[in-house]
């Protein structure tokens, strides 16, 4: 029984844990595909103390992986867009099958990939990219492959979701609990990707190609992180019966895809608010399943390798291509709908104001908002007396025009002081 031939590029936590899995479950996989899946050649800069590379060839050089006739399957396991795209694409021209954990390879030039991977007849899967080891793509492309999905809404960012966690559970500043995650190796040192939504993003593009068969357009997402977030907006949030969370949200409608990731009041009582710490989750609405939710680690050495892994094993059960297009959709069939700009959408909103205690300032702003068609849902004042106190307010479902406008005029009132706050919310 020939063994199925490994390379691995990129030794850090993702690569390291994959060659530690295949090891460990040798025997295991063995049994579930009647083969061997044996890494032959590794390609890194350095060693890694936590994996043992006894018996694997060992190069400095990645490209000499996917040149190398003896491997079937390159793993692309270094992250970044230039180097990784060159190394997929020779992986790929060579007729080796490639799984990779990386999704801004995907989102940024999956298209382009998918159809390199297809005229070679061979696999490019992804997903280790999507929410570490909650198996989601196969969910969606196999498991859901019956069902119309209309919406799919995602806790995809543990680095964030513990943020807003600690912020809500400690009533914490964002930048306390920053620091706290990076120290806890949550967070990078520059979180940017992170906490301003990008990683999200990269996600979500991914996870809407393959729920809706529509290309990938990360350019058109729209993206707003957690950083303006307070610890206030947390109390008030859950005085209204809600908890904040970064959600990534995609739509499809008549008039086409919604696409955005933002913080998001969600009730309290739905099972996506009690998703905590670095967990993520993603719920999908389909029309014959209804709401299913996955639930599970977004990322770490495990529960990344444990998707990569099966990836490898769905490759090798199948033999070469394994017969499902890439994106769940046969390419033919895939539909450039339009992708709605953030102002084509609408949704309730949650404002938070800091006024000064004047006669008529609840008046004047409730004004603003009806000239706007906005019906205030609740409101909260605390602290009237106080020369300076917050406002905050649930509206009904509004269009974003409409919201834009208004906060315009509230902001420009001598009594509002700073910004108004806003976060949409979703009900579900
Ligand atoms: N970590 C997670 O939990 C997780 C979860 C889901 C997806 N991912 C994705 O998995 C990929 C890898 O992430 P990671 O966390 O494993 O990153 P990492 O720990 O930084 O590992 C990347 C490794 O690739 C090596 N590398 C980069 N460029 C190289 C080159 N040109 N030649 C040889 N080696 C090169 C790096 O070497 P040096 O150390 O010498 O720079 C490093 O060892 C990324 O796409 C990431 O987004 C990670």
């Amino acid at each position: 029984m020939d063994s199925v031939k490994i390379g691995v590029c990129g030794l850090g936590t993702v690569g390291a844990g994959v060659v530690n899995l295949l090891q460990r479950n040798a025997g295991e996989i063995q049994r579930k595909t009647g083969r061997h899946l044996e890494v032959v050649q590794v390609g890194c800069r350095r060693d890694n103390a936590d994996c043992d590379l006894a018996g694997i060839d060992v190069v400095r050089d990645i490209f000499a992986v996917v040149n190398n006739p003896a491997v079937d399957v390159v793993l692309e396991l270094i992250g970044g867009t230039d180097t990784a795209l060159a190394l997929v694409q020779q992986a790929l021209g060579n007729g080796k099958h490639v799984v990779t954990a990386n999704k801004a390879l995907i989102a940024q030039h999956g298209d382009a990939l998918f159809a390199l991977a297809a005229s070679a007849g061979v696999s490019l899967k992804f997903e280790a990219g999507i929410a570490g080891g909650i198996p989601i793509v196969k969910a969606i492309r196999e498991g859901l492959a019956g069902n119309t999905i209309t919406r799919l809404a995602g806790i995809i960012n543990g680095t964030s979701n513990f943020i807003l966690t600690e912020m809500e559970a400690a009533n914490r500043s964002f930048a306390d609990v920053l620091v706290e995650a990076q120290a806890l190796g949550y967070a990078e040192a520059d979180p940017t990707f992170d906490v301003e939504g990008i990683d999200a993003a990269h996600k979500l593009t991914i996870l809407s190609s393959i729920a809706f068969g529509v290309p990938l357009r990360f350019d058109a997402i729209y993206t707003e992180g957690i950083s303006k977030i307070t610890a206030e907006d947390m109390r008030f949030a859950s005085e209204f019966g809600y908890r904040i969370k970064h959600l990534g949200i995609t739509t499809k409608g008549k008039r086409g895809i919604e696409l955005r990731v933002h913080p998001t009041l969600v009730e309290k009582s739905h099972l996506l608010a009690q998703v905590n710490g670095v967990m993520n989750a993603v719920l999908v609405d389909s029309d014959a399943a209804g709401q299913t939710l996955y639930y599970g680690a977004g990322a770490g050495a495990g529960p990344t390798a444990s998707s990569v892994v099966a990836d490898i094993i769905d490759i090798v059960r199948n033999q070469g291509s394994d017969g499902i297009p890439n994106l769940g959709f046969v390419p033919a069939a895939m539909q450039a709908l339009p992708i709605l700009g953030i102002h084509e959408t609408q949704s309730c909103q949650y404002l938070r104001l800091s006024v000064l205690d004047r006669p008529g300032v609840l008046a004047r702003i409730s004004s603003i908002l009806g000239q706007h068609n906005i019906s205030i849902e609740s409101l909260i004042q605390k602290d009237a007396r106080k020369a300076l106190a917050p406002i905050a307010i649930m509206t009904d479902e509004i269009p974003e025009q409409a919201i834009i406008a208004a906060l315009a005029e509230l902001e420009a009132l001598d009594e509002v002081i700073g910004s108004v706050s806003r976060i949409r919310v979703e009900s579900f």
